[in-house]
Order: structure tokens, then sequence, then C-alpha cells
């Protein structure tokens, strides 16, 4: 009985102990997890974070039982997330075994390689491209192909913008502000500046919601903001206005958009001022005068003959009328918050439509001058090398900057409870995003993706991608067969010289 006893009491013992090693581990962990900068779950969720990565590591080898393969998730899969992910820390970019890619679903881009591929001493440095030379006092250069998109301070967080301005600067690209209004945060690191100006005009609105030049003039002023972009419509939500939850207008989003705090915060669907291709060249040349700076617009297309009318109404005023740049936005465009119907069945997505505004550009005798910039799911770089196939001057990417800040698609965006601290302005939740290191991942993902577009267009045999053509990317059809771009979307006559460059 005694020996029982014994026993007993050694277990108990025992256990005591290893309850109390199994504290101090978690306690240890805990201690780590909220001190540690590099890992937004495991700062804001301390210990629990840790099984993500550990079943992220896991689903490696129990994806085909229990999880989606690499190409099932929406809006994007694992694969492209994973790729995103490893650029931004810089780890090595290179997979094993082979494509996990359906090469024979309709859609995807195929690039022609050349039998005679680029050699690295033969690789060229972006070209520099200059916008609004020749049509305003202070155009625009620069060599970087691939920026980050619109978001506004509302949708996301300080900590966000403020890693995504330093991050932008030690890359060379610029930070577009969204249509929320330029905080201290968008300046603070020190990148170049695109200020949108959205259907409210936060940020440069009288009470009446026109356009508050003064207050335009002061932005303008500042050396950062380079370009001006009046947004008329975005991808996500086609005729729909900015839509900001009243949870996320704090005193300090509210004081930058000029708005009350705490309620809803929603655009109006258009500009109230402007609602014809005149009134529009009207606006552009009005916000170009007083800014001295370049001016463009951003939009989905869905209809388009409005763009043929603006393109002939601009060359009827003049060889220095009508925008400096387009920007086509795609109808699968991300967004903080958006009514369904409109996310996903209005707008044309850029597949169709980037050609098409290429094309009416070329026709109008408009494509040297006008800059075309897009943005649409183009995180990772066989979308950004096919959208320089179609034409475009330079790719912008708002969810693929966002996925390089740590966001891991919980979709919570409009809900203010972003794990990541990215789309929240809960500080607890915001802890997470530390501005310094996630700095370091924008810069590493801008970069990275920049070297691999180059790859690309080396394996075409051009020496940087702004050298593709539609030539050199087939696309696959339903059948499974693919067909050149350029017979998918046949160059104009006018731009038969850009074909055979
Ligand atoms: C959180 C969030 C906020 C956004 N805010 C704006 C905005 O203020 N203005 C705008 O024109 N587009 C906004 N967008 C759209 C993006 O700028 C971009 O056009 C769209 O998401 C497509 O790019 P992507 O596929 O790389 O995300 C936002 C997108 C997201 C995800």
């Amino acid at each position: 009985m005694e020996l029982v006893n014994q026993i007993l009491g050694l277990l108990a013992y025992t256990f005591v102990i290893a309850v109390g090693l199994a504290v101090i581990g978690i306690a240890i962990l805990y201690v780590v997890d909220v001190t540690q900068t590099t890992h937004a779950i495991r700062r804001n969720y301390p210990v629990i974070g840790r099984f993500r990565y550990l079943f992220e590591e896991l689903g490696e080898f129990f994806r085909q039982y229990f999880f989606a393969m690499d190409r099932e998730e929406m809006p994007f899969n694992r694969a492209e997330r994973s790729w995103v992910y490893r650029a931004a820390k810089g780890a090595d970019s290179t997979v094993a075994f082979g494509s996990t890619r359906d090469l024979s679903r309709a859609g995807t881009p195929v690039f022609v390689n050349c039998a005679w591929p680029t050699l690295g001493e033969d690789a060229a440095m972006p070209q520099l491209v200059t916008v609004g030379a020749g049509t305003c006092r202070q155009p625009y250069s620069t060599e970087r192909m691939f920026h980050i998109s619109g978001m506004s301070f509302g949708a996301i967080s300080r900590p966000a913008i403020q890693a995504l301005s330093n991050g932008a600067r030690m890359a060379g690209c610029w930070l577009n502000t969204g249509e929320g209004g330029l905080s201290p945060y968008h300046l603070e690191g020190g990148a170049d500046i695109v200020f949108q100006i959205g259907t409210a005009k936060y940020g440069v609105r009288k009470p009446d919601g026109s356009l508050d030049e003064d207050h335009l003039r002061e932005i303008a002023e500042h050396a950062q903001v380079r370009m001006f972009e009046i947004k008329l419509s975005q991808g996500a939500k086609p005729g729909k206005g900015g839509m900001l939850p009243g949870v996320k207008v704090t005193a300090e989003i509210a004081a930058v958009r000029g708005i009350p705090v705490g309620e809803d915060s929603d655009s109006p669907n258009r500009h109230v001022d402007i609602g014809s291709t005149t009134e529009l060249l009207d606006f552009i040349e009005r916000v170009r005068e007083i800014t001295g700076k370049p001016v463009g617009f951003k939009t989905v297309i869905g209809a388009h003959r409005w763009l043929e009318d603006l393109c002939s109404e601009a060359a009827a005023r003049g060889p220095t009328a009508g925008p400096d740049f387009i920007t086509v936005d795609s109808g699968d465009g991300g967004t903080g918050a958006a009514p369904m119907p409109l996310m996903d069945c209005v707008g044309l997505t850029v597949r169709e439509s980037l050609p098409l505004v290429i094309d009416i550009l070329t026709e109008a005798g408009m494509r040297d001058r006008v800059k075309v910039i897009v943005s649409g799911k183009m995180i990772i770089p066989s979308a950004v090398a096919a959208a320089f196939c179609m034409g475009a001057d330079f790719v912008v990417s708002a969810r693929g900057f966002m996925f390089a800040l740590g966001c891991i698609q919980a979709m919570k965006c409009n809900q203010n409870t972003c794990p990541t601290g990215i789309t929240t302005h809960d500080k607890r939740l915001q802890r997470g995003l530390v501005p310094v290191d996630k700095a370091e991942r924008v810069k590493r993902y801008q970069q990275q993706m920049e070297t691999e577009v180059g790859m690309i267009a080396h394996s075409c045999g051009v020496s940087e991608p702004r050298h593709l053509r539609r030539y050199h990317c087939r696309v696959v059809q339903a059948n499974g067969r693919s067909v050149p771009m350029d017979k998918l979307f046949p160059y104009p006559k006018a731009a038969s010289k850009q074909a055979t460059a």
C-alpha cells in the first residue's frame, strides 16, 4: 500500500512539474511572440498563432487529404500567395519537382521562349518612362515598372501605410494614396506619391463636394506628390463610390478626409461635376493647371465608346489636351468593401479591356503621349509580364503589396478585425504590423517582381519587359490549345510599327 502511495505521490509530483514546465514554456513562447516583430499573427495571437505556421507546414504533406490544392483557393490561390510571401521574405524563390499550374486551363498565359534567350550581360535596365512630357510644368519620370495601387487611409491602417511608404521609397516605386486623402504617414517614408482624387474628393473637397483649389494647390506643393489620378471608377464596384464603414472612421481618418467621426463614409457614384467627356477633359486641364503635374484618370472599362469620344475631343482641343495617363482597373479588382453584385458581375477584366484601351489610344494617335497603367490580380511575375505583352507602361498592385505586408486573405477588410493589422484601426491588432520590418518586405517584393518579370522577358529574347509584344504571349483557350495574343487582339494598323519592332 505504501508503495502504491509512493508511486501515486511520484506521479502527482511529476504531473505538477510537467504542468509547471508547460506553463513556463508557454509563458516564454508568449513573451517571445509578443516581442518579436516579424510575424503579425504571432504578435497578435501569441502562442496559438504558431499553429497557423505548423498547419501551413503540415499542409505540404496532408494537402491531398484535408486541404484544397495549390490552385483552388480564391481570389488568390496558395501558389500565388506563397510566391509573394517568399519574395517579400527574401527566401529562395525556386520551387521543386514541377509546376502545379494547369497549363491547359483557359486563360493561362504561355510565353513564347526564344531559341536564343537574352544573355545576362545583354539584359537592359528598364527604360526611363516620362509621364506628362510636354503637357505640364513638372513631368514625372521613373524606371520602375511595378508600383503600389491606391488603398485609402481608412481602408488600410496607419502602420500599413507607414510600411508601404518606406518600402516604396527603398524600392524606388510610387505609392498611390487611394481616395482617402493625403496623410502624414504617406509622406513619412519619402516615396513618390500619386494623389488620388476620389469621387468625394476627400482631402481636396469643399463642404458642397466640389473641388477646393487651394487645398489641391497645397497638396501639389509637396515635392513628393508627383502625379494626380482622378478616380472615375474601381474594378470591384463600378458605378459605386468608396465605402468606409463608420467603425473604421476614427478621429484621425475623419480629419484627413474632412468628414464626421464614426459615420459611414460613402462617396458618390461619380464626381458630381464630371458627367461627360467634355467635363472630364475640363477637369483634367483644371487640375493640371493648378498642380503643374501629370494628371490622369482611373477607370474600369465596361462600355467603351466614351473613350473613343474622349480621344477625338482631346485631339480636337490640341496636342497637349487629354489625360497624361489612364489607369485601367480590372473587373476582378480588390476593395476594402463593395456590394457583391458589382464585385462579381460588372466591368470587364483587364484581360479584355487593356488591349482595347491600348488600341483605342493607338488609333487616335495618342498612344505615345498617354501612358497606360494597369491593375488587377497582377501579383505574380507571369501576370505582370502578360500586361507588358498587351502594351501596358506600368503595372500597379494593391493586394500583392498587402500579401507582402503579411495579409493572409482572411477577407475581413470591411470589419475592422483584420488579424494582420493591415485593414483595421484596432490598436491591439495593429501591434502585429511592425512598419520597419514590413517595409523591407515591400521593398523585396517589388524588387523580386521586377527581377522575375525580367527573366520572362529574357527567356522571350528581349532585353527588358517593356520590349515584350503581344506575339510573345499565347493564351490557352477552352479547348486546351493556345492562341497568340496578337491573333486574339490584332494590333490596329496604326500600331504596325510597334507590332513588328
Ligand atoms: C483594401 C483596399 C483598398 C482599396 N482602396 C482603393 C481606393 O481608395 N481607390 C481606388 O481607386 N482603388 C482602391 N482599391 C483598388 C486597388 O487600388 C486596385 O485597383 C485593385 O485592388 C486591383 O489591384 P489588385 O488586384 O492588385 O488588388 C483598393 C483595394 C483594396 C484591396
